[in-house]
């Protein structure tokens, strides 16, 4: 595990593919006097993300690395990485599957938020499938990654009551409200033992 050494910030990588609001709520956490982490760097998996503005706007390096030759694009990112001397990955909203290799090879911490208390609902429209299955709660959790989708172990977790007239997007929006405290909240507690 990456460790928070004299006052130096752990270099960071966020790993996007959409709307990049947990990424952009990262980024202010980052700028916060007492933050562990500084965001270096941004990949995005789809060129059209909404989350590159946020990169963008605040100048921290970002790329565009579709996947669509999986292997080649991973081994430029691995480059990349050691170049900027990341020690730890945040995914957030990252639709794209690491692969095993990719993990291995990064010597960094990778951490993913998802929307669903896993090991529950692991992959992806889990707002759907739990109301489809009349769940009585929801959440998320921030985890760390392994070679297996959603498994990793968990570091914290927030549950979230579904009512009954929540529908997909609402329950969605009401978690997503949730994720932006709990990330933070998440790496507080890696670097600093909370
Ligand atoms: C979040 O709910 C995240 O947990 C999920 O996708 C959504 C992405 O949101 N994997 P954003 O791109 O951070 O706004």
């Amino acid at each position: 595990m990456v460790k928070l050494i004299g006052g130096n910030k752990i270099r960071t990588a966020v790993f996007i593919s959409g709307s990049g609001s947990n990424l952009k709520n990262l980024i202010k956490f980052s700028l916060l006097k007492n933050c562990p982490i500084k965001i270096i760097y941004v990949v995005s998996s789809n060129k059209n993300a909404k989350g590159l503005d946020h990169a963008k706007k605040y100048k921290i390096k970002n790329q565009v690395f579709e996947f669509k030759r999986k292997t080649e694009d991973e081994d430029k990112i691995l480059k990349n990485l050691k170049r900027n001397k990341i020690d730890l990955i945040c995914l957030a909203g990252f639709m794209k599957i690491l692969s095993g290799k990719f993990i291995k090879k990064s010597k960094t911490t990778i951490l993913n938020i998802h929307p669903s208390l896993l090991p529950k609902y692991k992959g992806l429209n889990t707002h759907k499938r739990v109301i489809k299955n009349k769940e009585r709660y929801s959440g998320c959790t921030v985890h760390y990654v392994n070679s297996k989708l959603d498994s990793g172990q968990i570091i914290l977790q927030k549950k979230v009551k579904i009512l009954k007239s929540d529908t997909p997007n609402k329950l969605a929006k009401k978690i997503l409200i949730q994720e932006h405290l709990l990330y933070p909240k998440a790496i507080k507690k890696l670097f600093f033992s909370l």
